[in-house]
């Protein structure tokens, strides 16, 4: 891969949305010097809009081929590709992947394959689809001036808030949309319990702050919990809800992250989302906040930017993983609180020892919602805020490293049980 000319001669493993999107764009690029000499698909049965001598179901005819140089991953299968991917690096291809889970997961030795046979692996379409966020992390910010990373990142779920909140669409009739435009995972739960976008913060946590996690370490809750009433209870504080992944660095130096259903103010950029697109806020000590803005799924979005790094490994880019490598990575942190909403069926269901200051309740019969200050490791202990029919919602700046609201006027401390009234 030294060579800027080098002719790339790619196996591609999936032929879905995503590889059937890039068989179309490298047709119209020639520029590249890239073709796919084979694909492996699972179900050769399907009719394919490309020549059939290019699909075999045989991996081996790509990953022994010498003259395949690249090898594209493309498939939904996360252990499948993980073997593919490390056959492929161990073998001296380079790789380009979409694969959040299995890079979320399999990181640390991704790397260390990278390393040690000196090859390239690039996946900037695992986060965010066409946002190039991983490469900015990568080479822009320094781990110092990072503040904050806060995004939607996944498409899916904010594609399904935005047809429930603006259209009034049902749940699951938003979910079969985002599933017949391609958005969703093949299992949908990823997407809707958070999974998918906790997938992608971890990686950003290792390209922002040199952090290496496995992903369900890190605290994270989707859509499924919320409620119609959270909805409503957003609006009229002026708020939407929206799936935020938040990674910000505290005053100490290490690093609060989390997914979670957030209220986002109308001056907030990510409020602005919709649909299948994707934003991200980055915070960093010099220039305040900036913001990256496109769509998060679907095969061209996606193909796009597995078409960067293809251009990329013509220059034989490579992630250097700079903050782990050079300077001194960041940590997570526990020690912080959450300002939060929590929203349940009736106030009997409320975790008051949870709380270290309540500051406000409402209940309209249908839905209770308590908002007050918890502590972090509340979140990381226990399931007690995953039970059915409780939601948890995270204000604007709601990451606080001290227990109290400075603009609390009268902060509403608990003994003995709220009532009803
Ligand atoms: N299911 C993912 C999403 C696909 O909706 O964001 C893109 O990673």
């Amino acid at each position: 891969m030294q060579d800027p000319k080098i002719q790339l001669n790619i196996g591609l493993f999936g032929f879905g949305v995503v590889g059937e999107g890039l068989y179309k764009v490298l047709a119209h690029t020639p520029g590249l010097n890239a073709q796919i000499k084979k694909v492996c698909i699972k179900h050769p049965e399907k009719e394919r809009n490309a020549p059939a001598q290019l699909f075999t179901t045989d991996a081996a005819l790509l990953l022994d081929d010498a003259e395949i140089n690249v090898i594209v991953e493309l498939i939904d299968d996360a252990d499948a590709a993980h073997a593919i991917v490390t056959t492929a690096l161990s073998r001296g291809k380079a790789v380009v992947s979409a694969n959040k889970k299995m890079i979320a997961e399999h990181i640390r030795e991704l790397i260390a394959l990278q390393q040690e046979h000196d090859v390239p692996f690039l996946y900037e379409a695992a986060c965010c689809a066409s946002i190039p966020v991983i490469r900015n992390l990568e080479e822009y910010y320094d781990n110092d001036l990072l503040q904050g990373i806060s995004g939607i990142v996944n498409g899916s779920t904010n594609y399904i808030l935005t047809k429930i909140f603006e259209e009034n669409i049902g749940f699951e009739q938003a979910l079969v949309q985002a599933q017949q435009a391609g958005f969703a995972e093949s299992n949908p739960a990823l997407d809707i319990e958070g999974i998918d976008a906790v997938n992608k913060l971890s990686i950003l946590l290792t390209h922002g702050y040199g952090i290496i996690t496995p992903p369900l370490a890190v605290v994270h809750a989707g859509i499924n919990t919320l409620h119609k009433a959270d909805a409503v209870f957003a609006k009229e504080k002026g708020y939407e809800i929206k799936l935020v992944a938040q990674a910000r660095k505290l005053s100490n130096g290490k690093i609060a992250a989390f997914v979670a259903p957030q209220f986002v103010r109308a001056s907030n950029q990510l409020s602005n989302v919709r649909n299948e697109y994707n934003g991200v806020v980055i915070e960093s000590g010099l220039a305040d906040k900036q913001f990256f803005y496109g769509k998060g799924a679907g095969g061209f979005p996606t193909a796009s930017a597995v078409l960067s790094d293809l251009s990329a490994l013509r220059y034989n880019y490579r992630y250097e993983y700079k903050k782990l490598n050079f300077g001194t990575p960041s940590e997570l942190t526990d020690d912080f609180y959450l300002k939060v909403c929590l929203g349940f069926k009736n106030l009997t269901q409320l975790p008051q020892e949870r709380f270290q200051q309540i500051t406000e309740w409402t209940s309209n019969g249908v839905r209770c919602h308590v908002t007050g200050i918890i502590h972090f490791s509340e979140f990381v202990n226990g399931n007690w805020w995953k039970q059915p029919g409780m939601s948890v919602i995270i204000y604007p700046d709601g990451i606080l490293e001290q227990p109290e609201l400075a603009d609390a006027e009268d902060p509403l401390v608990l003994s003995g049980h709220l009532e009803l009234v």
